[in-house]
């Protein structure tokens, strides 16, 4: 039922924005409409896609709130719970640029944090393609069962990386060991697709330093990880878990337990950071 609801809500949203398309210029996807809840500024394609997701809201008679990187966290039933943590685009630049490469984020929870999502819905716009999760009941990709690499050498291995680091040298010396240390790296510019792609294997790890991502951009994608095998772990090694609150700022590692411990202690050990 809740899964149906998220799944809704994708597809609302990707009529919205797929209907936009055929009316308008790419470009008018990224003008600025607004400054959203987050501080950052809205473009088209992102109220376009949250307008959407609410008007099914409503039209499914949810009765909880919304925590949306656009709106801000409104009650939209009669409780404060179930509260619906959405990113409308996450990847808002490659949408705008014409990069098939950007999602919509949906998660469920019952409680304040992060460890309360107890559903989710990842929706690959361009492909239509739909990664899921319910607690305890696994994860997966258009209806298969996924699972995260569960051994990863890192000489071998296909990493997820964010240095979009705006200027910020420090973070990119800390990343340059483990850009030394792994075969392959993709940085995506959508944190929910990149660690979905970790999820099911397609990458090995997923690794954000920057202490930039929202919980907006992850609720959705670290419950998939987890029911996929994967462990998702904030800077400090420990498991991740946050308040649901836009003004909460993440880092993370995520994929297999080894991995994970592997690029922590190459992070530590980091010569590179120190000098
Ligand atoms: C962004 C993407 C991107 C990450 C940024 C996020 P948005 O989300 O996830 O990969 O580098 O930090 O803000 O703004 O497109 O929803
Ligand atoms: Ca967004």
């Amino acid at each position: 039922m809740s899964l149906n609801l998220l799944k809704g809500i994708c597809e609302s949203a990707f009529s919205a924005i797929s209907g936009f398309c055929l009316r308008a210029p790419l470009s008018s996807l990224g003008e600025v409409v607004r400054r959203g809840a987050s501080g950052d500024l809205t473009k088209r394609i992102d109220k376009l896609a949250e307008d959407a997701s609410v008007s099914y809201l409503l039209s499914a008679g949810f009765g909880g709130s919304i925590l949306s990187e656009e709106l801000g966290l409104k009650r939209i039933g009669s409780s404060d719970y179930p509260l619906l943590v959405l990113d409308p685009v996450d990847g808002t630049t490659n949408a705008t640029r014409g990069i098939p490469l950007y999602s919509i984020s949906a998660a469920l929870a019952h409680g304040p944090r992060l460890s309360d999502v107890d559903c989710a819905v990842v929706m690959e716009i361009p492909s239509r393609r739909i990664f899921y999760a319910a607690k305890g009941g696994g994860a997966f990709l258009d209806g298969a069962p996924i699972r995260a690499n569960a051994s990863v050498e890192l000489h071998d291995s296909l990493a997820g990386i964010d240095f979009n680091v705006l200027g910020n040298r420090e973070k990119v010396y800390e990343v340059l060991p483990v850009l030394l240390s792994v075969k392959h790296t993709r940085n995506l510019g959508s944190a929910a697709l990149g660690l979905c792609y970790t999820a099911c294997g397609a990458l090995d790890f997923y690794l954000d330093n920057r202490r930039l991502l929202r919980v907006t951009d992850i609720a959705a994608s670290a419950l998939i990880l987890r029911e996929a095998g994967a462990r998702v772990l904030d800077l400090e090694g420990n498991d991740l878990d946050c308040p649901l609150d836009l003004a909460e700022r993440v880092g993370l590692f995520a994929g297999c337990e080894k991995a994970c411990r592997e690029v922590i202690s190459l992070i530590r050990r980091n010569a590179f950071a120190k000098s």
